[in-house]
């Protein structure tokens, strides 16, 4: 049976052999921060996707909120990244890499310093650290010189992409990270152009576009939101005209793509219309759009019938079949992810997912 997932997509000058993105997954298989080749080794299993976006990869000490996450930022970082980005095109894949700052979500035990923000509040729940759950520390307030510092470091952070043999990168701008720490209300409460209205709230990300995209073309640049929040206790107080205002800003840019965390509509909506959040950003965003959250084969392949986006990433289903894009093609059962190995270390739940057989 034909299936429009199945469909090849021209993505800039990129051309995609299906619209399966694999979305980005942290897994803590870096120890010491730097990718390697138990790394290339999952990401190798998974090169059929039409693109793989990588795991969120921090641009900087302070922008790590979690264990053994990559780094992106050295030399041996980059070299690390080489040998995954390396396997991934060998296979006949593209790979870009989720450029993350956690800002406020971080905890000193990863870098013995005050984590920091668009403001002094701490997020509502605890920060992971090896030694268990700690509360989270009340966050410096960014200067205007910090956040400059910031994004130098993303600027950076796009350079070691390119020199490690990346295809792009994604800005990680939803699930309550810095990015998303600026745009919305109830992080930011700053009284100066970062803050107040969405324009302002907005200028944090346009200014980390305007460093990577001395880097790459902005055609290999994409950016992920996610308007209904909820997660790493991010809220706004008007999410509707915040992020209306990030996806029009966003039009003008040029850009590879912009990737919608959807909540499942109906539940967890940004207001009272129950707006679907891909929606929210298509009407004011008029380029590629990737779609993410919950998707089956059968809604993805829904979603993009109704035109409601142009390509469908899976998390959980691309974790736990390697070889999805075949499995989707056969209508081959599926393998159930492992929750209890999502965030482990080592190869178990990791590279031994079984693939289909011949
Ligand atoms: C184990 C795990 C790790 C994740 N890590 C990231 C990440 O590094 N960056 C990110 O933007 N989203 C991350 N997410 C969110 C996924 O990209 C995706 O949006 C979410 O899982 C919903 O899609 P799904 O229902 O297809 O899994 C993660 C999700 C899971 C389950």
């Amino acid at each position: 049976m034909a299936m429009l997932l199945l469909d090849s997509y021209k993505l800039g000058d990129l051309t995609l052999p299906n619209r399966m993105v694999m979305s980005p997954l942290t897994r803590n298989r870096a120890p010491g921060g730097v990718a390697n080749a138990l790394m290339a080794t999952y990401y190798t299993q998974r090169a059929s996707a039409g693109l793989i976006v990588s795991e969120g990869t921090q641009v900087a000490p302070l922008g790590q909120g979690y264990q053994d996450t990559p780094g992106i930022y050295t030399d041996a970082h980059r070299d690390g990244w080489r040998i995954v980005t390396d396997a991934v095109h060998g296979a006949g894949g593209r790979i870009f890499a989720q450029l993350w700052h956690v800002g406020r979500v971080s905890h000193s035990y990863y870098h013995g310093q005050q984590p920091v923000a668009p403001s002094a509040i701490s997020p509502a729940g605890r920060a992971y650290t090896p030694d268990g759950l700690k509360d989270f520390e009340t966050p410096r307030a960014l200067g205007t010189d910090d956040i400059a510092s910031i994004v130098t470091e993303f600027q950076h952070a796009a350079e070691v992409a390119r020199a490690a043999g990346f295809d792009g990168i994604e800005l990680h701008g939803a699930n309550g990270y810095l990015i998303d720490q600026f745009f919305q209300s109830g992080s930011n409460q700053r009284g100066d152009r970062y803050g107040g209205t969405p324009g302002n709230r907005t200028r944090f990300l346009l200014d980390i576009l305007d460093a990577v995209t001395s880097v790459w073309p902005s055609d290999r640049v994409g950016v992920r939101v996610s308007p209904a929040g909820g997660s790493n206790g991010i809220h706004d107080d008007n999410p509707v005209e915040t992020f209306s205002h990030i996806a029009a800003a966003l039009d003008e840019r040029h850009l590879a793509y912009v990737h919608v965390v959807e909540a499942p509509v109906g539940t967890n909506s940004p207001d009272e219309r129950q707006v679907c959040s891909t929606a929210l950003v298509r009407e004011s965003y008029h380029g590629t759009v990737i779609t993410a959250g919950g998707y089956t084969a059968e809604t993805a392949e829904r979603a993009l019938e109704q035109n409601d986006a142009d390509l469908v990433a899976f998390g959980r289903l691309f974790l736990a079949n390697p070889d999805l894009v075949e499995r989707v093609r056969t209508g081959a059962a599926l393998n159930a992810p492992d929750r209890a190995t999502f965030y482990t270390s080592g190869p178990h739940g990791y590279v031994d997912y079984p693939v289909l057989a011949g």
